[in-house]
């Protein structure tokens, strides 16, 4: 047997409705469990196992979703915004309405941003302690110089008393270069590129831990994760 749930948290859960409006549909024998229909919200069910239905339509049930978004300039890594089109508008066959981004990227940063319901998950990557590698791919206005792969490694203390821990940058060309950081600060790399007399004029994130971007995802296009996927993410 699946695990045990209130039916009116199964519903909550999978974006049926609020918990409140779902009580009340529940009461007016609207919802149905292996055929019988159930008034009482307390009801447990099994997920997997029971067959819930709604107006008889049925509602499966997933415990964790995990999502692989290229997000595109112009979305912000939130789950709700009065003004703009958040990072989880993009995600329209997403089943459950707990899910959040793993982190935040910039309005007009692009690239990799894990979204899931999974908090343990989320925390083992964002925890400083963890020293997750995140890989960026950075172009800038004007040539980067000589030693910002030297001054990158050995830490960057901006003006304002921020300290950056080491990172280690690969040149492209003049203008464009991969830097990976541990760290997750505000603007981290923007700053650092500051630091060095650059602006970034675009900014990717290719990878967070072994998670790699996939590069036959559309700027703007998701998918699952793959149970390899996740299974690599919590092993490393
Ligand atoms: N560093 C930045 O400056 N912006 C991002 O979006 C991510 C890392």
């Amino acid at each position: 047997m699946g695990k045990l749930l209130r039916l009116d948290k199964y519903l909550a859960d999978m974006g049926v409705g609020t918990r409140s409006q779902l009580k009340e549909w529940i009461r007016k024998g609207r919802v149905a469990v292996n055929g019988e229909t159930v008034r009482s919200p307390e009801q447990k069910v099994a997920f997997g196992t029971d067959r819930v239905e709604v107006d008889g339509v049925l509602v499966g049930y997933v415990e964790k979703e995990y999502y692989m978004l290229n997000k595109p300039a112009g979305v912000v890594s939130a789950t709700e915004d009065a003004r703009h089109k958040t990072v989880l508008d993009l995600i329209s066959s997403r089943q459950r309405k707990d899910l959040f981004p793993v982190g935040r990227l910039d309005m007009d940063t692009e690239g990799l941003l894990l979204i899931t319901n999974d908090g343990e998950l989320a925390h083992r990557l964002l925890s400083p302690k963890k020293h997750v590698d995140k890989v960026y791919y950075v172009k800038t206005d004007r040539p980067i110089p000589e030693d910002t792969k030297k001054r990158f490694s050995q830490g960057i203390q901006m003006e304002d008393g921020t300290v950056f821990q080491p990172a280690s940058m690969e040149r492209e060309t003049d203008t464009s270069a991969y830097l990976t950081i541990q760290e997750g600060k505000f603007h981290q790399v923007k700053r650092m590129f500051l630091a060095v007399g650059c602006q970034v004029i675009y900014l990717k994130r290719i990878s967070m831990g072994p998670l790699r971007l996939d590069d036959t995802l559309a700027c703007g296009a998701y998918r699952k994760l793959t149970e390899e996927e996740i299974r690599n993410l919590y092993e490393r």
